[in-house]
């Protein structure tokens, strides 16, 4: 694939500079939490591309996953993370989040977090794939929400974190092969420079590939996109995670029915009114994601329905109103009552499984850079993530994002912003760069859909040769959008998501095997002898290069 080294339409050599000591891009709890953390060292920038609560994690219903209850532990936790994960984990990277999960909860207490309580004690719910009840929930079904509440309480209380709304950032910037700050188009100022020794990106997933998606409208992969196009290796991304069960009425929004749902009991049915799930596994409804969004996909197919149902209506309304109420209002409010009315609900795209490789202190591959959250892949999830494992792995690495950041700054000097050398040039702004200012020719929200249509019906839960062959052919065609300048937040999103399909198609038309959410139907086992590794793009000399390494 040949993309440029920045989209930016400006040389940005010639913008407005902020100086900062780490700059953070993202306002999930990855984000604001390790923004908090660096500033008890240094002055922060954090960067939002719309308003400090549009992210991902705010949405987040189910919860935070620790081995805090009693018969539980991190090794209960990590078995059930490695089960889930189909053979393709780094097991160091499980292992931290399991032992420093339960700290992690301390913190986020301490910080003022109101988790649901049972009595005395932290309320703890099952979800699928968990072997023992180690959820934590806030406000029933709006566990992000209070995080980031919370988080944001403490974070506008520091004077040394400046935050920046409506900060589309387009891309990284390099020196000498070091990440030296970003470039945003920013609301205020134009294009603008936000120089800092350190950057953070902590900018969530890319469920805007797909046309259902749980994931709000700026998750367009613009972390893993930039990161690439700045020289990093990223990896495991053919691994898209489907929530079984989004809300799938007619002309209605696509909207999370959480897991914990069913961990209360919830069962599916298909159009006929079956429950089938049963027949796919023992563990039926709670089976991992992956499994129980095939058996969905499977049973509408042989159904030709668009939708199965989700049945809670065991629970009193009562109950269901108390423990879920923003799912129970949300149904309400599409005429629906979720202790009468069955819910219609189809897999959606939730998570990206894989992202920008970091070590288990958030360095990515590029000196200066560093990745936390769903941006990152510190290879917690392998092919198929657990329930509620996603905030807490936000907030272990997090912590250890910044601990690596604060070591940083002592021991890499300071790299000036505009550089001065000679024959940085060239390295700060490519010559092809200044013949390319031209911005994207069709109208970016229509090419959206396009791909969007495509991506689900290509490269959705269920892919083939055939499949991604159609889906390389048609983001071939949109090729040169992969070469044109993002002159705002719509053409900056744009080739982001372009970006990141051809990397998603590529790595989904090169693994031929089925693993974890990545389900091939001409290639439908297992294959540990030739695919136990992670597929790494890298981006050398304006094509791309891949790698496979061992698996570790
Ligand atoms: C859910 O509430 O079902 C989503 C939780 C998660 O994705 O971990």
């Amino acid at each position: 694939m040949i993309s440029s080294r920045y989209i930016i339409p400006v040389d940005p050599r010639d913008a407005p500079v902020v100086r900062a000591g780490a700059v953070v891009v993202g306002s999930g709890v990855a984000g604001l939490y390790t923004a908090l953390k660096l500033a008890d060292f240094t002055e922060v920038a954090v960067l939002c591309k719309g308003g400090v609560f549009d992210s991902n994690s705010y949405a987040a219903q189910g919860g935070i996953a620790a081995a805090v209850g009693a018969g539980d532990s991190p090794d209960l936790h990590e078995e059930d993370t490695l089960a889930a994960g189909d053979g393709l984990n780094i097991r160091p990277a499980v292992r931290v989040v399991v032992k420093e999960s339960p700290e992690a909860v301390k913190d986020l207490l301490r910080l003022g977090a109101l988790f649901d309580r049972a009595g005395e004690e932290l309320a703890l719910a099952r979800e699928a794939a968990h072997s023992r009840d180690r959820v934590l929930h806030a406000g029933g079904d709006a566990t992000g929400r209070e995080l980031v509440r919370a988080l944001w309480e403490q974070v506008r209380g520091k004077p040394n974190i400046r935050i920046y709304e409506k900060a589309a950032v387009a891309d990284v910037l390099t020196v000498k092969g070091r990440c030296v700050g970003v470039v945003a188009h920013t609301g205020d100022c134009g294009w603008t420079v936000f120089s800092a020794p350190a950057t953070v990106l902590a900018t969530g997933g890319a469920g805007q590939l797909y046309r259902l998606t749980t994931n709000p409208q700026g998750a367009t992969g613009d972390g893993v996109a930039m990161a690439f196009r700045a020289g990093a290796a990223v990896r495991d991304l053919e691994f898209i995670q489907f929530h079984p069960t989004a809300y799938s009425g007619s002309g209605a929004p696509s909207f999370l029915l959480s897991e914990a749902l069913r961990g209360e009991g919830a069962i599916l049915r298909n159009v006929r009114g079956d429950r089938f799930m049963p027949g796919y596994h023992p563990m039926a409804e709670l089976a991992p994601r992956d499994v129980v969004a095939r058996a969905i996909v499977m049973e509408m197919e042989r159904t030709e329905s668009t939708h199965v149902y989700l049945d809670i209506t065991h629970k009193s309304s009562d109950w269901l109103e108390k423990r879920f109420p923003t799912i129970y209002r949300f149904c309400r409010s599409q005429g629906l009552h979720l202790g009468s009315d069955w819910i219609p609900v189809a897999p959606a795209a939730h998570y990206m499984m894989g992202g920008i490789v970091t070590d288990l202190w958030g360095c990515t591959t590029v000196p200066g850079l560093f990745a936390v959250g769903e941006a990152a892949s510190t290879g917690v999830h392998g092919a198929n993530r657990l329930a509620s494992n996603s905030l807490v792995e936000g907030i272990v690495f997090g912590k250890r994002t910044a601990d690596r950041v604060r070591r940083y700054l002592e021991e890499a000097p300071d790299l000036p912003w505009p550089p001065g050398g000679d024959g940085e040039e060239a390295a700060v702004w490519p010559p092809e760069r200044r013949c390319l200012a031209a911005g994207v020719e069709e109208d970016p929200s229509s090419l959206r859909l396009e791909l969007q249509a495509m991506m689900s019906r290509e490269v959705g839960v269920v892919r083939s040769a055939d499949s991604l062959t159609r889906a390389l052919s048609a983001l071939g065609r949109w090729s040169p959008s992969l070469l044109s300048a993002g002159r705002n937040r719509d053409e900056i999103e744009w080739i982001n998501l372009m970006t990141v399909a051809r990397l998603v198609a590529e790595a989904a038309w090169f693994r031929t095997e089925s693993r974890g959410a990545h389900f091939r139907r001409d290639y439908p086992a297992r294959d540990d002898a030739r695919w136990r590794v992670h597929i790494v793009f890298s981006r050398e000399g304006g094509g791309w290069k891949v790698r496979c390494p061992e698996w570790n």
